[in-house]
């Protein structure tokens, strides 16, 4: 079970916005976005998109739902379930908490509620 990685403190990163942990610091194959919802919560999945190559930091996040930037595939951002067209393929989602103010990531563990 790996060790969690602070991400940042939860009042960096705007409700509606998303920043990414690199691979190589999360030790996972791609780089994982960590959005902050306009419903408040924190959620984290893999950031390519499994349809061509966006970043879904870059999308649009609605409720538990991120729409990618590029052709509005959208994924569940609690199960990284694949919602709708073009993306055929789920992604992964990740766990995130949220403790004294501060975002913890624990890449490749899944999210306590999915
Ligand atoms: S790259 Fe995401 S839907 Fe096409």
């Amino acid at each position: 079970m790996s060790e969690g990685i602070r991400v940042a403190d939860a009042d960096e990163i705007e409700e509606g916005e998303a920043l990414t942990v690199d691979a190589e610091t999360a030790g996972t194959a791609d780089d994982i976005a960590v959005f902050h919802s306009d419903n408040g919560n924190f959620y984290a999945l893999n950031d390519t998109c499994t349809h061509e190559e966006a970043s879904l930091a870059d999308g649009w996040i609605e409720g538990d739902e991120v729409e990618c930037p590029i052709h509005s595939a959208r994924f569940c951002m609690r199960t990284g379930e694949a919602l709708c067209l073009p993306a055929l393929v789920n992604t992964r989602a990740h766990r995130v908490e949220v403790r004294d103010g501060e975002v913890w990531l624990y890449p490749n563990q899944a999210p306590q509620d999915a």
